[in-house]
């Protein structure tokens, strides 16, 4: 049985993950959650860039996964060739879903919610003007709605107000009348596209990265020779970087498949 680790700066990540048990139930997963350092929307690069290799070569030694995955826009927008290079294991980044969405677009006009850090990156720029140069694009960060979505599942109630007010600016604008579809390139908004649908008023489609993330998983395994055997105990384990978690949160954890909750010192 193949072993992933799945990497996020907080729960964002298990939107991936569930999409990946979902695929491939057989294989075991391992999850980290970077907590003493999130939101790393509002981190500098220069800091993220030095933290994020030299932490995935910690875990890597400590949890010898078979294939990483950076289920972080974030993070693989920024540090994704740092952490290749630094590591020895396949890694998949979570980068955003430009090029689904500019085919889905009907309007040709789409936007990107992502951190702040995301939307500023050039990776993005780059993505944009690979797969959707016949595209208008609006651009939107938020930090807030992850900070709702780590709320979510810690078992506090979202706050709809702030939802509808962090996204008002992609409908508001000139163009925002013709958005039909929104990239949500951060992998804790799919944890709020409830509420994201129900702030909005016009048809638009969802767009995330976790079903091709999941099919990635898939085609990299297939073509690795495994010769590592998980050993027992086989328990899906998060582990959370940082104070210890709530018991929400760690129901939470649970509620996605990883029963074993472990904290780890920063
Ligand atoms: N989940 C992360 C992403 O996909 C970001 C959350 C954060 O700002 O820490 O970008």
């Amino acid at each position: 049985m193949a072993h992933a680790l799945i990497f996020d700066s907080g729960v964002g990540g298990l939107s991936v993950a569930e999409e990946i048990r979902k695929l491939l139930p057989e294989l075991r997963l391992s999850y980290v959650a970077d907590d003493a350092f999130r939101p790393y929307g509002e981190k500098p690069e220069a800091a993220l860039r030095a933290r994020l290799p030299r932490l995935l070569t910690e875990l890597s030694l400590m949890l010898d996964p078979d294939i990483i995955v950076i289920a972080c826009n974030t993070a693989s927008t920024t540090a994704l060739s740092e952490i290749r290079a630094a590591l020895d294991v396949p890694v998949i980044g979570v980068v955003p879903a430009i090029k689904p969405a500019a085919g889905l677009s009907r309007t040709k006009t789409i936007a990107v919610l992502g951190t702040p850090g995301t939307v500023r990156r050039k990776y993005v720029d780059d993505l944009i003007d690979k797969f959707a140069s016949d595209c208008h694009v609006i651009l939107q960060g938020s930090v807030n709605l992850v900070d709702e979505a780590e709320r979510k599942l810690g078992g506090q109630p979202v706050s709809l107000e702030m939802v509808k007010g962090e996204i008002a600016p992609i409908f508001a604008g000139r163009r925002g009348m013709d958005v039909d579809a929104v990239v949500l390139a951060c992998t804790h908004f799919p944890l709020l596209k409830d509420e994201l649908k129900s702030c909005v008023n016009q048809t638009v489609f969802w767009i995330d990265s976790g079903e091709a993330i999941a099919k990635r998983v898939e085609s990299v395994l297939a073509d690795m020779v495994l010769t590592k055997r998980a050993k027992p105990p086989v328990i899906d384990t998060a582990f959370l970087i940082g104070p210890d978690a709530s018991d929400m949160r760690k129901r939470a954890f649970a509620k996605f498949g990883f029963e074993k909750v472990v904290g780890l010192m920063p």
